[in-house]
């Protein structure tokens, strides 16, 4: 029987493949979990703080402990995966098939009858602990693209729990979606939820192409609702954190550290190649070669935190953003320490990272295809003085509501060097008037609103 609960709010458990949690060894050698400050951390916090939320996901770690942790007011529930799990669900179906297959930038999916069997076999684990640490009647929140089949799979086991499903990557057509043979179980384990959430109702409308044209129908009785839930930031903690004095010295520094360039344009990314990396430091290059910019008074500094780096297609990434960095420093000499590029290929302490934020007078977000992306919202909850340019990627969600950036194709190499260009000229009221726009619109939707949405969704659907 599951625990009950006598609240008058149901109690909430999320689901995630990775747990927001990272391990620090104490000085008795002990090890100590931590939750570690992520998007959704801070998006479900605020809803869970002091409601005892439950968390269930993996930790990262080969045959971790199953142990429940108590960690700042959240209950851990760690799934604990093998060394196979690991390789066929998160490494082979996750980010070998799905990953690029949903992104579909031109980076083959690979396809393998054993990841799909263990991409079941890890869903049916979570779905087992779910269903099994869930109070009665719990609303029950699950994260992205590597559970897609846990919501049919806790129907199944447990009736009485209110499930929700938020798909944080892009969702493909049906022609893409084609070359995935498992496509019809993939939608049946989503329609196990109450709520199917999604980033972009382009995502919506191709979600509702895939179930028409494979003719896939929601199994049981219950209702399906199927919505865009734009995901956001914790835009006033963002904007306060980076005002922080230390936050602010640490920013002069670094542009004394650079040699007072005039201009510094910035990127910040996981090292992914749906992240378009490759394709804006060639902009950059051919921007310095125009002669629109000099290495000695213009820096692009690229922070770039590795990830998933056993899977083959990111080691090729890899190689490649380190030979342009290597060419370009090697052709466009800056006269100081640093070169044209400044690459920081390191997981950057989050203080760190609104320093450059701060530092940056331009950030360059040139993804390919990209579910959302935060750091362009991050960028201008750091510009709390309205300076600053963002150029931005019609092909990130962000770009949907964030028009006062300056957009641009991220397939045509030209129009990334023009708004590079541009950004370098544009008038300073102008400068003001977009950047005031545009923290007006991630101030108003912030990720306490998603939360808020999409839990008083779940909460009317657990209602009905
Ligand atoms: C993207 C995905 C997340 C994922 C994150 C980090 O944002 O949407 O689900 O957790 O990347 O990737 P990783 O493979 O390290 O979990």
């Amino acid at each position: 029987m599951p625990p009950t609960v006598d609240t008058a709010h149901a109690q909430l458990v999320v689901v995630s493949n990775r747990l927001p949690i990272a391990y620090q060894i104490a000085a008795d050698g002990e090890k100590v979990a931590s939750l570690s400050p992520g998007g959704l951390v801070a998006a479900l916090g605020p809803a869970l703080a002091g409601t005892g939320a439950t968390w269930v996901g993996w930790d990262g770690t080969v045959d971790g402990s199953e142990e429940p942790l108590d960690v700042e007011g959240f209950r851990i529930e760690p799934v604990s995966l093998t060394a196979e799990l690991i390789k066929g669900h998160y490494e082979g179906f996750s980010n070998g098939t799905l990953w690029p297959l949903f992104h579909n930038v031109g980076v083959p999916a690979r396809f393998s009858a054993p990841w799909w069997g263990s991409y079941e076999r890890a869903n049916e684990a979570f779905a087992e602990r779910v269903a099994k640490v869930s109070p009665e009647g719990a609303v029950v929140f699950v994260q992205d693209y590597h559970l897609m089949l846990v919501p049919a799979l806790l129907r199944n086991r447990r009736p009485d729990l209110t499930i929700g499903y938020f798909h944080h990557i892009p969702f493909p057509d049906p022609d893409t979606m084609a070359a995935l043979d498992q496509r019809a179980m993939v939608l049946q384990g989503l329609l196990g939820a109450d709520i199917v959430g999604f980033q972009r109702q382009r995502d919506v409308e191709a979600f509702h192409k895939n179930t028409a044209s494979m003719g896939v129908q929601v199994p049981g009785d219950h209702k399906v609702q199927v919505a865009a839930y734009p995901i956001s930031i914790d835009t006033a903690g963002v904007s306060q954190a980076a005002q922080a004095l230390k936050v602010q010295a640490r920013a002069s520094d670094l542009r004394k550290e650079w040699g007072n360039p005039s201009r510094v344009f910035l990127g910040v990314d996981r090292l992914d190649y749906t992240k378009g990396i490759p394709e804006r430091l060639q902009a950059f290059e051919e921007l310095l070669a125009s002669g629109a910019a000099s290495s000695e008074d213009t820096v692009f500094v690229q922070a770039g935190s590795p990830s998933r780096e056993t899977v083959e297609q990111y080691q090729a990434l890899s190689a490649e953003i380190d030979e342009i960095v290597t060419r370009v420093n090697a052709k466009y000499p800056s006269g100081q320490e640093r070169g044209a590029i400044v690459y920081l290929r390191e997981n950057l302490p989050r203080e760190e990272m609104l320093a450059l934020f701060v530092a940056a007078d331009v950030m360059v977000v040139t993804s390919l295809a990209d579910g959302m992306n935060l750091v362009a919202k991050e960028f201008v909850a750091c510009r709390s003085d309205d300076s600053g340019v963002l150029v931005l990627s019609t092909e990130a969600g962000a770009a949907e509501t964030m028009s006062e950036a300056l957009l641009v194709n991220p397939f045509n190499k030209t129009e990334i060097v023009e708004a590079l260009e541009a950004s370098l000229v544009l008038a300073p009221e102008d400068v003001a008037r977009r950047m005031a726009a545009l923290r007006q619109e991630v101030s108003t939707n912030d990720v306490a609103r998603w939360a808020r949405a999409i839990l008083a969704d779940l909460e009317t659907a657990r209602a009905n």
